[in-house]
């Protein structure tokens, strides 16, 4: 089946230019101004912009987390992210202490099967490190093509990892040719200060934001790059929510590391005011880290514009209001911790981003595809429109205004965190290996088309800013 894209303007990392675009078996076949075979469909996107889909780096779906299950499985939460414009997702693959982990892998591979919609692969979380884990890591790598490894340092007594995983890891990574990535908060001491909240009386949601404050952030952010420096290793810290660990993070890369940096949308627009809306409404904001005072938003801002920060992912690890982020009513730390953002991860960058000059047209391309797809061994394949490359594309129509709210939106939770927030374009066709998944807005796809994805190992396209250090 050939498909041709005309009359749109194709944006990747570095351009922004008219051109049609051939679609051939699943993968871009040409580009250019008079591409015009007789036998292809003629899709319009006159007036659009033509992106590469978006790579959420960050999801967790179908995950026991809190005391309970994330509402978003593959199926629900794959089609939100087409309508998003997002055409891959990774997930975080869990493990448990003492158990193989291929037989995690495996568990993983069962929640996506026959459900994804968009093309999946795997981050897989490392609890402890010892001679059964580091002889299966070369196979997770070589033919799982998981080639991402995901601490946590904070968590204590359920995820949290200690110094020493942190460091025998970054030293595996390194020798494996794996990305190591940290949720980077001090979890003893937000342990320490959670019980300490909690004995004075203080159960409501806005003390879950109070009891982890972004020293602590910082501080993990730059413990973990001081071992990535000594294990000569390469990290990425996920959901950057404060000034503190940007410079931290800065301070990394200026030595020359080769450190790298998420944030996400949730932390770009929304301030720890929300916590404490009445009747518990807080709850719905509660994820870690927590949201921040506003001042953090420019810094966070900033750093995307210079590139200390790198990549946008969403973090999505959705619960329902009722039910779920319920169970916290009496005890903050009983809040499940997450929200639902997938959907909504490029209209906010797009719309805050690029509408109103923070980045610009390139940097948002950059921020939510290219330099996920090379970080994550994807490049080329994904995350660029060049001839050879797969065909995930999203026709954006950078005027529509929409106001995003749960009534609309196609994740399966009973509420959402933007609910009445305006934001300029919108995704209208989005394109998986060549065949639609979303079309004049409706779902087209179809559960179980999504292709899991071997990775290649980290270090070919991973390049540090305009020094260019070339890794590996
Ligand atoms: O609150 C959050 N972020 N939930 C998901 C798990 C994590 O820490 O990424
Ligand atoms: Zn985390
Ligand atoms: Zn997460």
């Amino acid at each position: 089946m050939k498909r041709l894209i005309k009359n749109g303007t194709i944006v990747t990392a570095a351009d922004v230019y008219h051109a049609d675009v051939l679609i051939e078996d699943g993968k871009i076949a040409a580009i250019g101004e008079h591409v015009s075979p007789h036998d292809a469909e003629i899709i319009d996107a006159k007036g659009c912009y033509v992106f590469p889909g978006g790579i959420d780096p960050h999801t967790h779906l179908d995950m026991p987390f809190g005391g309970t299950v994330t509402k978003d499985d593959f199926q629900s939460g794959t089609i939100a992210a087409a309508f998003g414009g997002t055409t891959t997702v990774i997930d975080f693959c869990l493990t448990n202490k003492g158990e193989p982990l291929a037989k995690a892998i495996e568990t993983w591979h069962n929640k996506a099967k026959g459900k994804a919609v968009i093309d999946y692969g795997f981050h897989l979380m490392i609890s402890e490190i010892n001679d059964d884990v580091l002889s299966e890591l070369p196979k997770v790598i070589e033919e799982e093509g998981i080639t991402s490894f995901k601490v946590f340092m904070a968590y204590k007594n359920v995820f949290q990892a200690d110094d020493g995983t942190l460091y025998r890891t970054l030293s595996a990574a390194k020798q494996l040719g794996a990305l190591v990535m940290v949720h980077a908060e001090n979890g003893d001491v937000i342990d320490y200060l959670t019980k300490q909240a909690l004995a004075e009386g203080h159960t409501e949601p806005v003390y879950h934001a109070l009891t982890r404050p972004p020293e602590l952030e910082g501080e993990a952010t730059g413990r973990a790059c001081q071992l990535t420096q000594l294990a000569d290793s390469q990290l990425y810290v996920v959901h950057v929510s404060c000034a503190q660990a940007v410079e931290k993070i800065a301070e990394a890369r200026n030595k020359g590391l080769n450190v790298w940096g998420e944030t996400c949308p949730q932390y770009l627009v929304l301030d720890q005011s929300y916590l404490e809306k009445p009747n518990f409404e807080g709850a719905k904001y509660v994820w870690s880290p927590p949201l921040r005072e506003k001042w953090h938003q420019e810094v966070l801002w900033n750093a995307l514009k210079n590139g200390q920060l790198q990549t946008l992912g969403s973090d999505q690890c959705s619960f329902d209001f009722k039910g779920q982020k319920e169970l916290g009513r009496d005890d903050f730390t009983k809040i499940p911790n997450g929200g639902p953002i997938i959907e909504d991860r490029l209209s906010i960058l797009f719309s805050e981003g690029v509408k109103k000059g923070r980045i610009t047209l390139n940097q948002f391309v950059d921020i939510t595809s290219t330099r996920i797809a090379k970080l994550f061994g994807l490049f080329p394949k994904k995350g660029t429109i060049a001839v050879g490359s797969d065909a995930d594309l999203v026709i954006f129509d950078p005027n529509v205004e929409r106001v995003i709210s749960a009534e609309t939106h196609h994740m399966a939770v009973d509420y959402n965190p933007f609910e009445g927030m305006k934001v300029a374009g919108e995704p209208i066709s989005v394109l998986s290996r060549g065949e639609f998944v979303v079309r004049d807005k409706v779902f087209v796809g179809k559960p179980g088309y999504g292709q899991y994805l071997k990775r290649e190992k980290y270090g070919k396209y991973a390049v540090l800013n305009e020094n260019e250090k070339l890794t590996i």
